[in-house]
Formats: structure tokens, C-alpha cells, sequence
């Protein structure tokens, strides 16, 4: 039987393309271009399937000019955004995420950023880059406890979990806002808030776990962010368009807020100008799940997708 065409957008780990050739007759991208809506419809031309990144948009437009013939879009991702669903849906589409797999490399990170933020990383590193270290100094680059602090936790989800594990450890107190309470035996003695402003007034820390999308958008703004206690820290492993990023700025300038620690911006690559010279924001260019593993990891679960469905077998994480 002839293997399914396959449209990869993106350049993959070295062990998630040698299985994609194995198993599908592949359109490959080795030089990593970024595609548009029209290459993107292009190259959809020879295709029965498509594994895509979240730099590419699916939007409604898009998926109305795809060929009948792509029936699923495998993404190389946690988060959805990038992908209509209801589109999707409109045109028989199967959408399928990577969930579960990069949990805690991402949670990992919302660690390093919390640290690094609070910690005044950013300024550590330059002070020695730099040569400018030339003593000791009890008074030098002081940061901010984690322990007997509390951290608040927006989107309690598998990352937001794992996030809350890692602070317990650091002998911090997690409140969390969620639609809903989670049971026990998730929460962990996590203190539930209905609202996310009974959350923020609490929150020494706020780390950002929420998806993105509508409903979210903004979420982090001047009105909130006035909510948070003074010489609050604000840390974002999850989608940028959560956060005001002139708002948030802003509240670093006039030291409102102690520091960030951001993984993800709105607009990405190209950030908000004054994150670049801003002291006190440790700042990362969205490698949450950027290790061996968990690359290969989100890569082979894509493609467990992608195999369920030209298989005839139910689709494990089927979106639509
Ligand atoms: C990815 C992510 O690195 O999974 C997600 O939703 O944001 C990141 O882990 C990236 O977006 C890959 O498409």
C-alpha cells in the first residue's frame, strides 16, 4: 500500500524526521522556511496529511483552501491556538495536539524563570560577562526568597501541576485560579480562588499557565497587574498574548513589580523593544520544551497521531 503524504512545515529532530521517511512519503522543510497562508496551501496540494508548528495559522481562511485530500493536521504542540478548530471541524479535519509530553520540561522552565527573576539572573550573568565584578558585596544584587512565599498559579492544568509540585519543593504556599476546583488529589493543598482577582491579591508569584486564545487575551493587564502585592514577580511559560506587555513594562519600569521571568511573547520573535533593556526581566525565547526528550517526545507523539488515523484507529488526542 502506498505510505501517506505527509506535509512537515518544519524542520524536525533528527529521530522524529528519520520516522516520518520511514513511514510517509514526506515533504520535508531541511531549511526550516517559515511558510505563509499561500505556501502553506501550495504544498498542501500533495498532501493527505500535514505535522505542523505553531508558527504556522490555520485559520479559517487557510483551511477553506486546502485539497479535500488533507484529512488531519498533527500539531507539534501542547497549545492549539494556531488552529481552528471550528474550521476544522467545518471540513472534516481531524486536529490533534502533543499533550502530556512536554509537562514538565515546561515546568522545568517556569521554574528557571521564577528563579532567574527572582534571583536577578539576567544581571548576575551580565555583571560577569561584562568584567564589571569586582568584589564581594553584602549588599549586591539581592533577590527575593521563594520559600514561605506564595505562588499563584493561573490555568492549573498538567503544566500548571507540575509547576505547583516543583514550588512546593522550594517550600512555597500555591494558590491557583481554574474555572473549576480540582479534586484533592490533584490540587495538593493548592488553595482554589473562583476569580482571578480574589487570586492575584494573594500572589508574591504569579506564574502564567493558561492557554491561549479570546479568552485569555490580555488577561495580565494595567488592572490587574495593580491587584498583585507590591514587588510581586510575574513569570509567563505559556502563551504571550496572556500578558499586556506595555502594561507589564510598565510596572517593571516603576518597580510596581520586582521582575519577570517571560518564555513566551506576544508576536514572537519579534518582542516588545522594552523588554530588551529592562534590568529586572529574565528573559527566554520560548524553549519551555526545548530538550532532547521532549522534542523527540512531542515529534513521535504527532506522529502516534498521524499513525492512528491512516490506520482507521481512534485518534489519541483528537481535538476535533
Ligand atoms: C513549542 C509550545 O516549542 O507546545 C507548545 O504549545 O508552545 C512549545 O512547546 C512550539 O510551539 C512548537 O510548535
Amino acid at each position: 500500500m502506498a505510505k501517506p503524504r505527509l506535509l512537515v512545515t518544519r524542520k524536525l529532530p533528527d529521530a522524529v524526521e528519520a520516522r516520518i521517511r520511514r513511514d510517509y512519503d514526506a515533504t520535508l522543510n531541511p531549511d526550516d522556511r517559515i511558510h505563509g497562508a499561500d505556501d502553506l496551501v501550495r504544498l498542501a496540494r500533495e498532501a493527505d496529511g500535514v505535522l505542523t508548528c505553531t508558527s504556522e495559522r490555520w485559520s479559517a481562511e487557510v483551511l477553506a483552501r486546502l485539497p479535500a485530500t488533507v484529512r488531519i493536521i498533527a500539531s507539534f504542540s501542547v497549545g492549539y491556538e494556531h488552529v481552528d478548530l471550528n474550521a476544522c471541524r467545518k471540513h472534516g479535519i481531524v486536529a490533534t495536539n502533543t499533550p502530556d509530553v512536554l509537562t514538565e520540561a515546561t515546568a522545568d522552565v517556569a521554574m528557571l524563570c521564577l528563579l532567574g527573576a527572582a534571583r536577578r539572573a539576567w544581571e548576575a550573568q551580565v555583571m560577569l560577562r561584562e568584567r564589571r565584578w569586582d568584589r564581594w558585596r553584602s549588599t549586591e544584587l539581592l533577590g527575593l526568597d521563594l520559600g514561605g512565599r506564595n505562588l499563584g498559579i493561573v490555568g492549573m492544568g498538567r503544566i500548571g501541576q507540575a509547576t505547583a509540585r516543583r514550588a512546593r519543593g522550594f517550600g512555597m504556599r500555591v494558590h491557583y485560579h481554574n474555572r473549576r476546583a480540582l479534586p484533592e488529589d490533584k490540587a495538593e493543598g493548592a488553595i482554589h480562588h473562583a476569580t482571578l482577582e480574589a487570586l492575584l491579591p494573594r500572589c508574591h508569584f504569579l506564574s502564567l499557565h493558561a492557554p491561549g486564545g479570546a479568552d485569555t487575551h490580555h488577561l495580565l493587564n494595567a488592572r490587574t497587574i495593580e491587584l498583585l502585592p507590591p514587588g510581586a514577580v510575574v513569570v509567563n511559560t505559556a502563551r504571550g498574548s496572556l500578558v499586556d506587555d506595555a502594561a507589564l513594562i510598565a510596572a517593571l519600569r516603576s518597580g510596581r513589580l520586582f521582575a519577570a521571568g517571560l518564555d513566551v511573547f506576544a508576536g514572537e520573535p519579534d518582542i516588545h523593544p522594552g523588554y530588551h533593556d529592562l534590568p529586572n526581566c529574565f528573559l527566554l525565547p520560548h524553549v519551555g520544551s526545548a530538550t532532547v526528550e521532549t522534542r523527540d517526545g512531542m515529534g513521535f507523539r504527532a506522529l502516534d497521531n498521524l499513525d492512528a488515523f491512516f490506520a482507521g484507529q481512534p485518534v489519541p488526542d483528537a481535538l476535533t
